[in-house]
């Protein structure tokens, strides 16, 4: 488990302007921007992704392309409104191999998520959210500082070792692997499962208001 890292808070445009900055990792000189997370500053759940994709990266915002929508779908279905959620990526610039017109993109290498840790790190300082959904092994490996398995370890609770306010994880697929399953009955069934993962979160944060 990965030493304790969690720094003083920042506030989040002084942290976003820094990060548009960053030149930690070579993904900055290919990619068009920074793309930092996004929502209220005391958001209760922070959902943490891989890295933006083509559209992200032009759009300069987490989650607009079709891994977006297919969240989005999820999380209305799970009773979540994204507008009351932070959503950030494990790493904050697009990496990606040209093919003609396209930009095929490329999973980050453990020496990337590394140098984008700080990143999130500082993000989950500044806004302190009782729950981190880490969707996919790139957004788990960041969130617990080691690989994580996303099978062994999803749809459960977990305590951050590097909490000092008592914050949970929960691991789960990222939106993308639906969108990739190939056939109707595979989908639905890992649909319905990411759905439970985040009726899950909700009702964690449910029972926290209430209390
Ligand atoms: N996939 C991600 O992990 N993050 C985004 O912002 C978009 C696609």
């Amino acid at each position: 488990m990965a030493a304790p890292t969690l720094r003083k808070p920042d506030s989040l445009a002084a942290l976003r302007a820094e990060a548009a900055h960053c030149r930690a990792c070579p993904l900055w000189k290919n990619a068009t921007q920074t793309v930092f997370g996004e929502g209220p500053p005391h958001a209760p759940l922070m959902l943490v992704g891989e890295q933006p994709g083509d559209k992200e990266d032009l759009a300069g915002k987490p989650f607009v392309g079709p891994a977006g929508m297919m969240l989005d779908r999820v999380l209305a279905e799970a009773g979540i409104a994204r507008g009351k959620i932070y959503v950030t990526n494990a790493v904050k610039h697009f990496k990606f191999v040209p093919r003609g017109k396209i930009r095929l993109h490329q999973k980050p290498s453990t020496p990337e998520i590394r140098a984008c840790r700080p990143w999130y790190e500082r993000e989950r300082a500044t806004v302190r959210p009782a729950l981190v959904v880490a969707m996919g092994a790139t957004a788990a490996q960041s969130v617990f500082g080691r690989i994580t398995p996303i099978g062994k370890n999803r749809g459960r609770l977990i305590a951050l070792a590097d909490s000092d306010d008592e914050a949970k994880a929960l691991v789960t697929v990222h939106p993308s692997y639906l969108l990739r399953l190939p056939d109707a009955a595979s989908k639905a069934r890992e649909y319905a499962a990411f759905v439970r993962d985040l009726e899950l979160a909700a009702s964690f944060l449910r029972k926290l208001k209430a209390a």
